[in-house]
């Protein structure tokens, strides 16, 4: 990976995740993204009321990444509370802008895998 390390980029998530905008489910999630050329990008869970307009933490980051030029994806890091996997909407645009991706799931201890 370059010049970032897995524990770095969940450092970059876990900052991130502070900044969710969680109310209706108080779970709090935040995403870094590393692009091949060591840029981080990060990201956290942003809620609607009218909740399937909720973006995941991933997609943020991703999103984000992308409208900054970046898409060449190597990493992605996920922080919760208790190591959270990613939805199943999250996986499809993951597997489509980062097939070769290393997710790497994390809890708030800095347990991950
Ligand atoms: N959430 C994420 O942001 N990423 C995940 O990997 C799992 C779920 C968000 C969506 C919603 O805001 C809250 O967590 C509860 O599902």
């Amino acid at each position: 990976m370059p010049e970032v390390s897995a524990s770095e980029l969940i450092n970059h998530a876990h900052a991130a995740q502070r900044f969710a905008y969680a109310p209706y489910s108080n779970y709090l999630v935040g995403a870094a993204v590393l692009t091949a050329d060591g840029s981080v990008i990060s990201g956290c869970n942003v809620e609607n009321a009218s909740y399937p307009a909720t973006i995941c933490a991933e997609r943020t980051a991703l999103s984000a990444a992308l409208a900054q030029g970046k898409r060449d994806f190597v990493a992605i890091a996920v922080v919760t509370r208790n190591g959270g996997t990613p939805c199943g909407i999250c996986r499809q645009v993951m597997a489509e802008l980062g097939p070769e991706m290393i997710v790497y799931i994390a809890d708030e201890q800095g347990n991950f895998r």
